[in-house]
Protein backbone atom coordinates (compact mmCIF):
# COMPACT_ATOMS: atom_id res chain seq x y z
CA UNK A 1 0.00 0.00 0.00
CA UNK A 2 1.11 3.72 -0.98
CA UNK A 3 1.76 6.12 1.69
CA UNK A 4 -0.98 8.12 -0.10
CA UNK A 5 -3.48 4.96 0.40
CA UNK A 6 -2.57 4.55 3.79
CA UNK A 7 -3.51 8.56 5.29
CA UNK A 8 -6.65 7.84 2.51
CA UNK A 9 -7.61 5.27 4.92
CA UNK A 10 -7.28 7.42 7.80
CA UNK A 11 -9.79 9.55 6.35
CA UNK A 12 -12.86 8.98 8.38
CA UNK A 13 -11.48 8.15 11.47
CA UNK A 14 -9.79 11.88 11.70
CA UNK A 15 -13.01 13.22 10.62
CA UNK A 16 -14.54 11.79 13.24
CA UNK A 17 -11.68 13.41 15.75
CA UNK A 18 -12.41 17.12 14.80
CA UNK A 19 -16.23 16.35 15.11
CA UNK A 20 -15.12 15.30 18.70
CA UNK A 21 -13.57 17.56 19.33
CA UNK A 22 -16.24 20.60 18.08
CA UNK A 23 -19.11 18.87 19.46
CA UNK A 24 -17.33 19.43 23.17
CA UNK A 25 -15.73 22.87 22.36
CA UNK A 26 -19.28 23.98 21.22
CA UNK A 27 -20.92 22.91 24.76
CA UNK A 28 -18.73 25.81 25.99
CA UNK A 29 -19.27 28.68 23.34
CA UNK A 30 -20.09 31.68 24.85
CA UNK A 31 -19.50 31.02 27.89
CA UNK A 32 -16.84 33.17 28.24
CA UNK A 33 -14.00 30.80 29.21
CA UNK A 34 -11.58 30.29 26.18
CA UNK A 35 -9.21 27.99 28.58
CA UNK A 36 -12.23 25.31 29.54
CA UNK A 37 -12.98 25.65 25.92
CA UNK A 38 -9.63 24.77 24.48
CA UNK A 39 -9.59 21.57 27.23
CA UNK A 40 -12.52 20.33 26.18
CA UNK A 41 -11.38 20.33 22.14
CA UNK A 42 -8.51 18.68 23.27
CA UNK A 43 -9.85 16.08 25.24
CA UNK A 44 -12.43 14.95 22.95
CA UNK A 45 -9.93 15.20 19.82
CA UNK A 46 -7.40 13.23 21.90
CA UNK A 47 -9.92 10.52 22.40
CA UNK A 48 -10.48 10.34 18.75
CA UNK A 49 -6.87 10.11 17.68
CA UNK A 50 -5.86 7.28 20.07
CA UNK A 51 -9.20 5.51 18.30
CA UNK A 52 -7.20 5.60 14.76
CA UNK A 53 -4.93 2.54 13.69
CA UNK A 54 -2.10 4.32 13.48
CA UNK A 55 1.54 4.83 14.80
CA UNK A 56 0.99 9.09 15.23
CA UNK A 57 3.02 11.68 16.38
CA UNK A 58 2.33 15.38 17.25
CA UNK A 59 4.49 17.70 15.35
CA UNK A 60 2.09 21.01 15.82
CA UNK A 61 0.27 20.62 19.19
CA UNK A 62 -0.75 22.65 22.24
CA UNK A 63 2.81 23.24 22.98
CA UNK A 64 5.90 21.73 24.23
CA UNK A 65 6.03 18.96 26.78
CA UNK A 66 5.90 20.82 30.12
CA UNK A 67 3.39 23.25 29.42
CA UNK A 68 0.95 21.16 27.93
CA UNK A 69 -0.23 17.95 29.61
CA UNK A 70 -1.78 16.35 26.56
CA UNK A 71 -1.02 16.93 22.69
CA UNK A 72 1.98 17.81 23.08
CA UNK A 73 4.67 18.29 20.77
CA UNK A 74 6.43 14.65 20.53
CA UNK A 75 3.13 13.17 22.02
CA UNK A 76 2.02 9.78 20.53
CA UNK A 77 -1.35 9.02 19.55
CA UNK A 78 -2.98 6.38 17.80
CA UNK A 79 -3.29 2.33 18.33
CA UNK A 80 0.94 2.09 17.87
CA UNK A 81 0.14 -0.28 14.72
CA UNK A 82 -0.31 0.56 11.48
CA UNK A 83 1.30 3.34 9.08
CA UNK A 84 3.76 6.16 10.75
CA UNK A 85 1.87 9.77 10.80
CA UNK A 86 2.92 13.10 12.05
CA UNK A 87 0.05 15.70 13.10
CA UNK A 88 -0.17 19.27 13.32
CA UNK A 89 -3.54 19.82 15.23
CA UNK A 90 -5.52 23.13 16.63
CA UNK A 91 -8.65 21.27 18.42
CA UNK A 92 -9.90 24.83 19.08
CA UNK A 93 -9.26 27.52 16.19
CA UNK A 94 -10.44 30.80 17.70
CA UNK A 95 -10.48 30.29 21.55
CA UNK A 96 -11.77 33.79 21.88
CA UNK A 97 -14.30 33.26 19.15
CA UNK A 98 -15.98 30.50 20.80
CA UNK A 99 -15.72 31.76 23.84
CA UNK A 100 -17.66 35.20 23.12
CA UNK A 101 -20.00 32.71 20.71
CA UNK A 102 -18.61 34.56 17.82
CA UNK A 103 -18.33 32.94 14.76
CA UNK A 104 -15.73 30.81 12.62
CA UNK A 105 -14.21 28.91 15.40
CA UNK A 106 -12.87 25.25 14.21
CA UNK A 107 -11.30 22.26 15.35
CA UNK A 108 -8.62 21.44 12.95
CA UNK A 109 -6.28 18.65 12.37
CA UNK A 110 -3.84 17.69 9.32
CA UNK A 111 -2.24 14.51 8.90
CA UNK A 112 1.09 13.46 6.86
CA UNK A 113 3.60 10.66 6.49
CA UNK A 114 6.15 11.28 8.92
CA UNK A 115 8.32 14.12 8.27
CA UNK A 116 5.59 15.10 5.81
CA UNK A 117 4.92 18.48 8.22
CA UNK A 118 7.09 21.31 9.12
CA UNK A 119 7.91 21.24 13.06
CA UNK A 120 7.68 24.76 13.85
CA UNK A 121 7.59 26.42 16.94
CA UNK A 122 4.67 27.71 18.77
CA UNK A 123 5.69 31.36 17.77
CA UNK A 124 4.40 34.33 15.27
CA UNK A 125 5.01 33.39 12.06
CA UNK A 126 4.85 36.47 8.73
CA UNK A 127 2.61 34.69 6.08
CA UNK A 128 1.15 35.46 3.00
CA UNK A 129 -1.22 33.41 0.55
CA UNK A 130 -2.84 33.09 -2.65
CA UNK A 131 -4.78 30.73 -4.67
CA UNK A 132 -3.96 28.25 -7.29
CA UNK A 133 -4.15 28.47 -11.61
CA UNK A 134 -1.10 31.53 -10.65
CA UNK A 135 2.37 32.24 -12.03
CA UNK A 136 4.70 30.67 -9.89
CA UNK A 137 6.55 33.26 -7.54
CA UNK A 138 3.57 35.45 -8.13
CA UNK A 139 3.67 36.48 -4.84
CA UNK A 140 6.75 37.38 -2.29
CA UNK A 141 6.81 37.53 1.21
CA UNK A 142 9.85 40.11 0.79
CA UNK A 143 7.86 42.30 -1.16
CA UNK A 144 5.66 45.06 -0.15
CA UNK A 145 1.98 44.28 0.50
CA UNK A 146 1.10 46.84 -2.14
CA UNK A 147 3.32 45.27 -4.96
CA UNK A 148 2.23 41.89 -4.08
CA UNK A 149 -1.39 43.26 -4.99
CA UNK A 150 -0.05 44.63 -8.04
CA UNK A 151 1.40 41.73 -8.99
CA UNK A 152 -1.43 39.33 -8.26
CA UNK A 153 -3.89 41.83 -10.17
CA UNK A 154 -1.63 41.64 -12.74
CA UNK A 155 -1.64 38.26 -13.11
CA UNK A 156 -5.39 38.22 -13.09
CA UNK A 157 -5.63 40.50 -15.27
CA UNK A 158 -7.64 42.68 -13.23
CA UNK A 159 -7.18 46.13 -11.63
CA UNK A 160 -6.45 46.70 -7.72
CA UNK A 161 -9.00 47.60 -6.78
CA UNK A 162 -11.00 44.37 -7.98
CA UNK A 163 -8.64 42.15 -5.28
CA UNK A 164 -9.36 41.87 -2.00
CA UNK A 165 -6.75 40.86 0.84
CA UNK A 166 -7.83 39.08 4.07
CA UNK A 167 -6.34 40.24 7.23
CA UNK A 168 -6.75 39.74 10.67
CA UNK A 169 -7.42 42.76 12.72
CA UNK A 170 -4.61 43.69 14.70
CA UNK A 171 -2.64 46.81 15.86
CA UNK A 172 0.64 45.16 14.29
CA UNK A 173 -0.62 45.06 11.08
CA UNK A 174 -1.35 48.99 10.82
CA UNK A 175 1.79 49.10 8.12
CA UNK A 176 0.16 46.31 6.18
CA UNK A 177 -3.07 47.85 5.96
CA UNK A 178 -2.07 51.21 4.99
CA UNK A 179 0.06 49.43 2.05
CA UNK A 180 -2.90 47.05 0.82
CA UNK A 181 -5.00 50.59 1.07
CA UNK A 182 -2.21 52.55 -1.02
CA UNK A 183 -3.40 50.64 -4.19
CA UNK A 184 -7.31 50.68 -4.01
CA UNK A 185 -7.80 46.95 -2.96
CA UNK A 186 -10.65 45.98 -0.64
CA UNK A 187 -9.63 44.72 2.64
CA UNK A 188 -11.88 41.64 4.60
CA UNK A 189 -10.62 41.66 7.83
CA UNK A 190 -10.80 39.08 10.46
CA UNK A 191 -11.12 38.89 13.84
CA UNK A 192 -9.61 35.33 14.35
CA UNK A 193 -8.74 32.29 12.63
CA UNK A 194 -6.20 32.65 10.24
CA UNK A 195 -6.21 29.17 8.97
CA UNK A 196 -9.61 29.83 7.26
CA UNK A 197 -8.38 33.36 6.16
CA UNK A 198 -5.40 31.43 4.03
CA UNK A 199 -8.29 29.41 2.68
CA UNK A 200 -10.06 32.12 1.88
CA UNK A 201 -7.39 33.50 -0.09
CA UNK A 202 -6.84 29.84 -2.09
CA UNK A 203 -10.63 28.45 -2.43
CA UNK A 204 -12.17 30.28 -5.78
CA UNK A 205 -15.22 30.75 -3.44
CA UNK A 206 -13.26 31.74 -0.35
CA UNK A 207 -14.02 36.06 -1.00
CA UNK A 208 -10.37 37.03 -0.87
CA UNK A 209 -7.67 36.89 -3.38
CA UNK A 210 -4.62 36.63 -0.66
CA UNK A 211 -3.77 36.65 2.47
CA UNK A 212 -1.01 38.89 3.99
CA UNK A 213 -0.25 39.14 8.16
CA UNK A 214 1.59 37.34 10.77
CA UNK A 215 -0.16 35.08 13.10
CA UNK A 216 0.84 31.73 14.72
CA UNK A 217 3.30 29.47 13.46
CA UNK A 218 1.34 26.35 14.33
CA UNK A 219 -1.58 27.83 12.24
CA UNK A 220 0.59 28.64 9.07
CA UNK A 221 1.58 24.81 8.99
CA UNK A 222 -2.24 23.40 8.97
CA UNK A 223 -2.99 26.77 6.44
CA UNK A 224 -0.03 24.81 4.67
CA UNK A 225 -1.20 21.68 4.65
CA UNK A 226 -4.86 23.22 3.20
CA UNK A 227 -3.44 24.99 0.60
CA UNK A 228 -1.38 21.79 0.01
CA UNK A 229 -4.89 20.43 -0.91
CA UNK A 230 -6.20 22.90 -2.56
CA UNK A 231 -3.27 23.87 -4.59
CA UNK A 232 -2.20 27.62 -4.39
CA UNK A 233 1.38 29.68 -3.09
CA UNK A 234 2.55 30.55 0.50
CA UNK A 235 5.46 31.94 1.80
CA UNK A 236 6.25 32.35 5.28
CA UNK A 237 8.64 33.28 7.68
CA UNK A 238 9.21 32.85 12.02
CA UNK A 239 9.46 35.61 13.73
CA UNK A 240 10.24 36.18 17.27
CA UNK A 241 9.85 38.40 19.93
CA UNK A 242 12.38 37.42 22.32
CA UNK A 243 15.44 34.93 22.91
CA UNK A 244 13.13 32.71 24.79
CA UNK A 245 11.14 32.30 21.40
CA UNK A 246 14.27 31.61 19.44
CA UNK A 247 15.18 28.82 22.04
CA UNK A 248 11.92 27.30 20.57
CA UNK A 249 12.56 27.50 17.36
CA UNK A 250 15.94 25.79 17.92
CA UNK A 251 14.98 23.37 19.66
CA UNK A 252 12.19 21.75 17.37
CA UNK A 253 15.61 21.45 15.57
CA UNK A 254 15.39 24.61 12.98
CA UNK A 255 19.18 26.29 12.44
CA UNK A 256 18.40 28.90 9.94
CA UNK A 257 15.84 31.60 11.99
CA UNK A 258 15.27 33.64 9.14
CA UNK A 259 14.74 31.48 6.40
CA UNK A 260 11.60 32.03 3.97
CA UNK A 261 9.42 28.71 3.88
CA UNK A 262 7.92 27.99 0.82
CA UNK A 263 4.82 25.95 0.91
CA UNK A 264 6.64 22.94 -0.44
CA UNK A 265 8.54 22.98 3.07
CA UNK A 266 6.18 23.41 5.54
CA UNK A 267 3.36 20.34 4.29
CA UNK A 268 4.44 17.50 2.41
CA UNK A 269 3.40 16.43 -1.32
CA UNK A 270 0.75 14.23 0.60
CA UNK A 271 -1.39 15.04 3.46
CA UNK A 272 -5.19 15.35 4.56
CA UNK A 273 -6.62 18.68 6.18
CA UNK A 274 -9.49 18.79 8.48
CA UNK A 275 -11.64 21.26 9.98
CA UNK A 276 -15.01 20.88 11.77
CA UNK A 277 -17.21 23.75 12.52
CA UNK A 278 -17.38 24.84 16.30
CA UNK A 279 -19.76 27.89 15.59
CA UNK A 280 -21.18 29.24 12.47
CA UNK A 281 -18.69 30.05 9.84
CA UNK A 282 -17.92 31.04 6.26
CA UNK A 283 -16.35 27.88 5.92
CA UNK A 284 -18.39 25.48 7.34
CA UNK A 285 -21.39 25.28 10.07
CA UNK A 286 -21.09 25.19 13.26
CA UNK A 287 -22.60 22.70 15.80
CA UNK A 288 -26.11 22.37 15.71
CA UNK A 289 -28.50 20.18 18.18
CA UNK A 290 -31.63 18.98 17.02
CA UNK A 291 -34.54 16.32 18.53
CA UNK A 292 -31.91 13.68 19.90
CA UNK A 293 -29.03 14.52 17.35
CA UNK A 294 -25.74 16.66 16.90
CA UNK A 295 -25.12 18.16 13.54
CA UNK A 296 -21.35 18.54 12.62
CA UNK A 297 -20.06 19.95 9.31
CA UNK A 298 -16.78 19.11 8.33
CA UNK A 299 -14.40 20.34 5.40
CA UNK A 300 -11.77 17.00 4.65
CA UNK A 301 -9.22 18.17 2.04
CA UNK A 302 -6.87 15.30 0.34
CA UNK A 303 -3.70 15.92 -1.86
CA UNK A 304 -3.87 12.50 -2.60
CA UNK A 305 -7.03 12.21 -4.30
CA UNK A 306 -7.64 15.95 -5.26
CA UNK A 307 -11.05 15.76 -3.42
CA UNK A 308 -12.64 18.44 -1.29
CA UNK A 309 -15.27 17.00 0.28
CA UNK A 310 -18.35 19.01 2.99
CA UNK A 311 -19.46 15.94 5.01
CA UNK A 312 -22.33 16.69 7.28
CA UNK A 313 -22.92 14.30 10.00
CA UNK A 314 -26.07 13.10 12.57
CA UNK A 315 -25.25 11.49 15.65
CA UNK A 316 -27.33 10.72 18.37
CA UNK A 317 -27.12 12.67 21.08
CA UNK A 318 -25.73 11.05 23.93
CA UNK A 319 -22.61 9.12 21.98
P1 LIG B 1 -6.26 30.61 19.21
O1 LIG B 1 -7.44 29.82 18.83
O2 LIG B 1 -5.13 29.75 19.65
O3 LIG B 1 -6.65 31.65 20.19
O4 LIG B 1 -5.72 31.32 17.87
C1 LIG B 1 -6.52 32.23 17.17
C2 LIG B 1 -5.66 33.06 16.23
O5 LIG B 1 -6.46 34.08 15.65
C3 LIG B 1 -4.97 32.27 15.12
O6 LIG B 1 -5.78 31.92 14.07
C4 LIG B 1 -3.88 33.23 14.73
O7 LIG B 1 -2.83 32.60 14.02
C5 LIG B 1 -3.44 33.77 16.07
O8 LIG B 1 -4.58 33.67 16.94
C6 LIG B 1 -2.99 35.19 16.04
O9 LIG B 1 -2.44 35.50 17.29
P2 LIG B 1 -2.79 36.84 18.09
O10 LIG B 1 -4.22 36.73 18.57
O11 LIG B 1 -1.81 36.85 19.20
O12 LIG B 1 -2.62 37.97 17.15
Amino acid sequence: MSQGQALELLANHAVDAAERAAIAAFALAGRGDKIAADQAAVDAMRTGLNAMAMKGRIVIGEGERDEAPMLYIGEEVGSGEGPEIDIALDPLEGTQLTADGMNNALAVLALAPRGGLLHAPDTYMDKIACGPGLPAGVIDLDASPAENVRALAKAKAVTAADITVCVLKRERHEGIVESIRSTGARIEFIADGDVAGVIAAADPDGGADLYVGQGGAPEGVLGAAALRCLGGQMQTRLFFRNDDERERARRTGITDLDRKYDLTEMAAEHCLFIAAGVTEGDLVDGVRHGEGYVETQTLLFSSVTGLRRKISTRRPAAR
